[in-house]
């Protein structure tokens, strides 16, 4: 053996030794890591979840800075409350009491969902929503008994999901919320009104909505004017509508004014009388609320409702629009987890996919590609 070789040789050795010392460092380093991670307990963000039978009690003070959200889950579209839920969170400093209304059969799932992610810290609580609460409310179509959606009634429900709260938001779950949500919650509700809603006609997003498709911005396009029901209630046809889907409430005022009672009875009437226009597109739960919450209800700033992101309308916003949006809102037939959504990227930094890998996004094999 030359000199030289035994150079080498050592030299092999020490890397050698370099890369065990590294390696075993790293391996203890990684494990400190996950010990620590493991081991810090978040102090004062434990879930709250909730047993039907339990008493509804979510906290015995209503905290000042608490902001009660109620929002629905539904098992074919699970991710958009998912995505909603997240990005809520991460843009804001308040203490937010997430109360998720689902059916029975999606409590399990949506359970497991939270509790494997990122969103195990995040407060919430899960309600159960029971079906029955509609009989002789809507009108189930033979045709399609599908067509009825009972948690899209759940807003009608509101005082029954945060009984202790005096003021709460409402937000369907295809929207995603790009600022603090502190400001939507600090909306003024003028005296004598029970909620704010965004207004269809003075909407920053209305300037790109279809005007022509089905007439969904005033009245006339939710109510059939035929109807003498309808007329005797003295309701300007070309009146603005407003969009029910994010909506800050005064449960105080719901209350005084049985908001519940007055909404379920114009259901009641529909189901006798259909009441509701004919070339309704768009939800049937918009009616009673137009009626109800007709010249008695504040506005909130429409850029905490941009709009029709599900709809072909919602091509038409810029980048910049879309990110200067402080709420986006995917309402229309194309969902942001769908395939042909606009915008559905923003839509998907917000996304956490599903643990148990029963909801997956359905994306172009291009998408999924790259
Ligand atoms: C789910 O709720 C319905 C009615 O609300 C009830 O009939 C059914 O038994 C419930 N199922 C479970 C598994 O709790
Ligand atoms: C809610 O309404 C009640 C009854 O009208 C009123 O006293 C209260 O100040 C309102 N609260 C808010 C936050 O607007
Ligand atoms: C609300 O309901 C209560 C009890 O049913 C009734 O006493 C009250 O007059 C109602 N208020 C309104 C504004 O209809």
């Amino acid at each position: 053996m030359t000199l030289r070789k035994v150079n080498i040789f050592i030299l092999v050795l020490v890397v050698v030794i370099f890369l065990l010392v590294l390696h075993h460092n790293f391996l203890g380093l990684s494990d400190l890591l996950k010990k620590e991670l493991s081991d810090s307990n978040p102090l004062g963000f434990q879930p709250i979840d909730f047993i039907p039978e339990a008493p509804q009690r979510l906290t015995v003070d209503q905290n000042e800075n608490e902001i009660p959200v109620v929002i629905t889950a539904s098992d074919e579209r699970l991710g958009g409350v998912i995505a909603a839920v997240n990005s809520i969170q991460q843009n804001t400093k308040s203490n937010v009491a997430f109360h998720i209304v689902t059916l029975n059969d999606t409590v399990d799932h949506l359970r497991s969902w939270l509790s494997k992610t990122s969103l195990k810290n995040v407060q919430y609580r899960i309600l159960n929503f029971d079906p029955g609460m509609l009989a002789g409310k809507v009108q189930i179509d033979s045709k399609m008994p599908d067509s009825i959606k009972p948690l899209t009634f759940a807003r009608f429900y509101l005082p029954n999901w945060v009984p202790n709260a005096e003021k709460a938001i409402y937000l369907d779950d295809d929207v995603i919320v790009q600022d603090d949500i502190l400001e939507l919650y600090h909306t003024p509700l003028q005296p004598g009104h029970a909620a704010a809603f965004s207004d269809d006609c003075d909407s920053t997003s209305n300037k790109f909505s279809v005007r022509g498709a089905g007439n969904q911005y005033n009245y006339m396009g939710f109510l059939d004017y035929k109807k003498e029901l309808v007329r005797k209630l003295s309701i300007k046809a070309s009146t603005c509508s407003f969009n029910p889907g994010v909506f800050v409430a005064n449960l105080t005022e719901w209350k005084i004014q049985n908001v519940t009672k007055q909404l379920e009875k114009w259901m009641a009437l529909n189901v006798v009388e259909e009441i509701y226009s004919r070339t309704l597109a768009g939800s049937i739960t918009t009616p009673p609320l137009l009626i109800v919450f007709y010249k008695r209800h504040s506005k909130i700033d429409p850029m905490w409702n941009v709009r029709h992101l599900g709809s072909s309308a919602g091509k038409r916003y810029s980048p910049q629009f879309v990110k200067a949006a402080k709420l986006l809102h995917w309402n229309g037939h194309f969902k942001p987890w769908g395939r042909t959504a606009s915008f559905a990227d923003v839509w998907e930094k917000w996304y956490i996919p599903d643990p148990s890998g029963r909801f997956n996004l359905i994306r172009r094999h291009s998408d999924a590609a790259q």
